[in-house]
């Protein structure tokens, strides 16, 4: 049986990939420091508690057995904190990758999915983003994840390391049958804001900006579901035993819904009315990101399940409605 090391696998994304994983009956060790991750989202693996920037918990994950590949989901992710407390980002993003490459070659482990985002474009040149689009990111958290994107690069080249990088769109949904979801603290994006609005919970719902150049001013865009993603993962993985070198490429619907239609989505599926105030733009938010997602259907042979927005806030709505906010 194959065995995984799933970094960061207690988080939103890591965690639906755990349990895919897990589905498929394949081993997986999740290696998280549960500083936003939830234990209780991985509990039919086996869940060690350690940082990716600590050497020695690394060195002993790898001797407790044999890894076939690794998956790596640990990250600070958002955008607006990552200009305030720019050195946590590089540290956690850059220097904690660099410490887990380095641990994986001590230990012979050769392969490695590594969680990328559209945020390594920038502003985009055209409507559809392709990976061969400039990357140009306009944050630290889009420069720390392009950085290891070049390193990754390197690294293949140096010694071979067999890497994909997944660029990932706006990840939304949870599991269907509602025991994961999203759950940050605070919660800064947009679909579980305006369930928890839907719910009468939270501070009520904002919309940042509506003098953006899209149709109707708010920005746009692309909605892909986490298990979707998993799934992309799992291509990646069989995809990695044919290929050599360094690759990147994006998991995005290809379809764009602006903030204004996401919650017009969100009233149809859950029959509640969701009031939300206009406010000013939030920093560093591009007006519109959308996938060309071609590579990955060519490719990994991948292809998201859920094409439709009511289908993706659904499932979300199943595991917001079970929370006690
Ligand atoms: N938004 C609101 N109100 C909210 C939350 C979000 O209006 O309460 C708006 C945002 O301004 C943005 C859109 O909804 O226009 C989506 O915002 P999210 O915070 O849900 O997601 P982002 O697009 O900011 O973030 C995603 C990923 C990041 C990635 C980024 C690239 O979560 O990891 O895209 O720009 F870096």
């Amino acid at each position: 049986m194959a065995s995984i090391l799933i970094c960061g696998g207690a988080g939103y994304i890591g965690s639906h990939m755990v349990a895919l994983l897990i589905e498929r009956g394949l081993d997986v060790v999740v290696f998280d420091n549960l500083s936003t991750g939830h234990g209780e989202a991985v509990a039919g693996a086996t869940l060690i508690e350690g940082d990716v920037r600590d050497a020695a918990a690394l060195d002993s994950v790898f001797r407790s057995r044999r890894f076939d590949a690794v998956m790596h989901f640990c990250a600070l992710s958002l955008v607006g904190e990552s200009v305030r407390v720019l050195v946590a980002y590089y540290q956690s993003n850059v220097a904690g990758t660099l410490t887990l490459l380095e641990a994986m070659q001590r230990h012979g482990v050769g392969k490695l999915v590594f969680s990328s985002t559209a945020a390594v474009y920038g502003h985009p040149q055209q409507e559809l983003i392709a990976e061969d689009h400039p990357t140009v990111p306009i944050n630290p958290y889009g420069r720390s994840k392009r950085m290891v994107e070049q390193v990754l690069a390197d690294a293949a080249a140096a010694y071979g390391l067999r890497a994909v990088a997944l660029r990932y769109f706006n990840a939304a949904g949870a599991h269907p049958e509602g025991q994961i979801g999203e759950s940050h603290d605070p919660e800064t994006h947009l679909i579980p804001n305006v369930l928890k609005a839907a719910l009468g919970s939270g501070a009520g719902l904002k919309v940042f900006g509506d003098d953006y150049p899209t149709a109707d001013g708010t920005c746009v865009r692309d909605y892909i579901h986490v298990d979707d993603l998993a799934e992309a993962h799992l291509a990646a993985l069989d995809w990695m035993q044919r290929n050599e070198g360094f690759h990147a490429f994006n998991l995005g619907n290809g379809q764009g819904f602006s903030v204004l239609q996401i919650i017009e989505a969100a009233r149809r599926v859950t029959g509640k009315d969701i009031p939300f105030q206009v406010e000013v733009r939030r920093p560093g938010d591009p007006a519109t990101l959308v996938a060309c997602a071609d590579l990955a259907r060519e490719a990994l042979g991948w292809q998201p399940r859920y094409r439709e927005m009511e289908g993706i806030i659904e499932t979300a709505w199943r595991w917001h409605s079970a929370q006690r906010y």
